[in-house]
């Protein structure tokens, strides 16, 4: 029987997202959260997809007449919407290379929270591409796995930045400006990630359909009040620019106090533009009182009235321990994580 596995890396954006979209430098790390997509020959004609930690659903397509079957689980718009990057990576690949044919089994089981900001969606894309163009023998060069997944996630939600297909793909740290991806070697950092929120994968609720609409609409309120404010903002912007630049010179430099004090400089220029909701702010001032030396919002960050659904990162320093008991009293799913792993993997 073939059987493909490809296992991809979570991020975190550790400086400059929501900047990034305005063509400023952004920073971010692959961590040593993992999402696995198995592909193997099926019985059934079509392909089968199923997520492994979700128990509760499943979904049958058929890519020789696009027929959809829900098997008859509990919610299926969830399904639907929780496997969309998978369906639209198969219709991808379909179009563009013409595979198919064939029975296949997709297993997804993932170590990545949904909708906390750590790239489940990109994980997904990546992931799903390279497994099955391994499968169909297509040209798998990293490069253009990372473009088709990029793509797919355009298609699924109107709007990406490269950042996160480039991490799940290449791993390690890269940097984006003016949209170009480009990849740094820099040393591994140990810091504490807490998700506000953010949705188990063992649970498929409505909920996670709204979410998924989170981060573009907190894009577009910054692209509005950017409009408002522009001067000012522009003047933030140039502000988030240099200190990724510097926040890289730090690292490369093991300059943690210098590093941690950019990410609270950077936080503070988040909150500036509105996309720190009051939950996540808690955590992060926790941190710093608790004795991190640093802490910010990192990816979209959240809306008061979204429930303040989101995920900060913490340079814990001395702290560590305190510190992540505190942050889970105040309500957070705490995760000890490493930066710079490995990309994409097939096994
Ligand atoms: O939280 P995420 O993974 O959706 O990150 C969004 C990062 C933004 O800079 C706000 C948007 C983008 O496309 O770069």
């Amino acid at each position: 029987m073939k059987k493909i596995r490809a296992s991809v890396p979570a991020k975190v954006i550790l400086f400059g997202e929501h900047f990034v979209v305005y063509g400023k430098q952004a920073l971010a790390a692959a961590i040593n959260r993992r999402l696995v997509v198995e592909a193997s020959s099926g019985e059934r004609s079509g392909y089968h997809v199923k997520i492994a930690n979700i128990p509760t659903f499943g979904m049958e397509m058929d890519l020789v007449t696009g027929e959809e079957k829900a098997r008859p689980y509990k919610d299926y718009d969830a399904a639907a919407n929780a496997i969309a990057y998978v369906r639209e990576s198969i219709r991808y690949l379909e179009e563009k290379y013409g595979i198919g044919g064939e029975g296949v089994e997709i297993e997804i089981t993932s170590e990545i929270p949904l909708s906390a900001g750590l790239g489940s969606s990109a994980a997904t894309c990546v992931a799903t591409i390279a497994a099955l163009k391994e499968y169909f023998g297509v040209n798998g060069d990293l490069d253009g796995i990372r473009e088709d997944a990029n793509r797919v996630e355009h298609r699924v939600q109107g709007a990406a930045s490269p950042i996160d297909t480039a991490i799940s793909t290449y791993g390690g740290y890269v940097l984006v400006e003016e949209g170009e991806v480009k990849r740094l070697h820099l040393a591994e950092l140990n810091l504490i990630v807490g998700c506000i929120g953010s949705i188990p994968l063992s649970m498929a609720t409505k909920e996670f359909s709204e979410m998924g609409l989170k981060t573009k609409k907190i894009v577009e309120q910054v692209k509005e009040r950017k409009e408002v404010f522009k001067g000012i903002y522009d003047a933030i912007f140039d502000v988030s620019d240099e200190i990724t630049a510097q926040a890289v010179t730090a690292i490369e430099e093991n300059d943690f106090v210098k590093l941690g004090a950019l990410m609270n400089i950077n936080h503070g220029l988040l909150d500036a533009i509105g996309v720190v909701p009051r939950r996540l702010s808690e955590l992060v001032k926790l941190s710093q009182e608790l004795g991190a030396l640093g802490a910010k919002v990192t990816g979209a960050g959240g809306l008061d009235e979204m429930g303040g659904v989101g995920s900060v990162v913490v340079l814990p320093g001395e702290s560590g321990e305190r510190l992540k008991g505190a942050m889970e009293i105040a309500g957070a799913l705490v995760m000890d994580v490493k930066t710079g792993g490995e990309g994409l993997m097939m096994f």
